[in-house]
């Protein structure tokens, strides 16, 4: 029913499907606000460890990345990195105030979203996993 529940936000947020309910599972969920948003914003970033600690991946770190899309390619920039955050072991939401540097508005991108890539430890390994937000 959860999981119901779940996919079914997901895609109707967005356009990214199967996958990404999978990453949401596995990862938790990251939102800004207001979004869109654009270079020189001031933009709140709320990471949401729920899912990701029910996985067994509680986050140790949650680093804030943006991505847009070229407008002359169409292919995705280059993942930008905000800010990097430790997160304590009962940690489950991380909220930021951060300025999107205005520098991405030369970029002849748009479309920007955030990434929350988070870093856990399994099987005594550190690994890495992240996802988008959608507006
Ligand atoms: C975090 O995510 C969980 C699972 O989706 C949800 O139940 C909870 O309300 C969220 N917490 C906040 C503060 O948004
Ligand atoms: C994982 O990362 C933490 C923090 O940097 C470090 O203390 C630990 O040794 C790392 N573990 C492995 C297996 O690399």
């Amino acid at each position: 029913m959860r999981f119901l529940t779940l996919l079914s936000t997901v895609a109707a947020a967005a356009t990214f499907g199967f996958a990404a309910a999978q990453e949401a599972a596995r990862f938790g969920s990251v939102s800004v606000s207001p979004c869109p948003f654009t270079g020189g914003q001031d933009v709140t970033i709320t990471y949401n460890a729920t899912t990701a600690a029910s996985a067994g991946h509680q986050p140790e770190f949650v680093d804030f990345f943006i991505q847009g899309t070229f407008a002359d390619t169409g292919n995705p920039t280059p993942q930008i990195l905000l800010q990097r955050n430790d997160f304590g072991a009962d940690q489950v939401i991380l909220t930021s105030d951060i300025t999107i540097p205005e520098a991405i508005n030369n970029l002849g991108a748009s479309n920007w979203n955030v990434l929350a890539s988070i870093t856990f430890e399994q099987d005594g390994l550190n690994l890495t996993g992240g996802i988008f937000s959608s507006c």
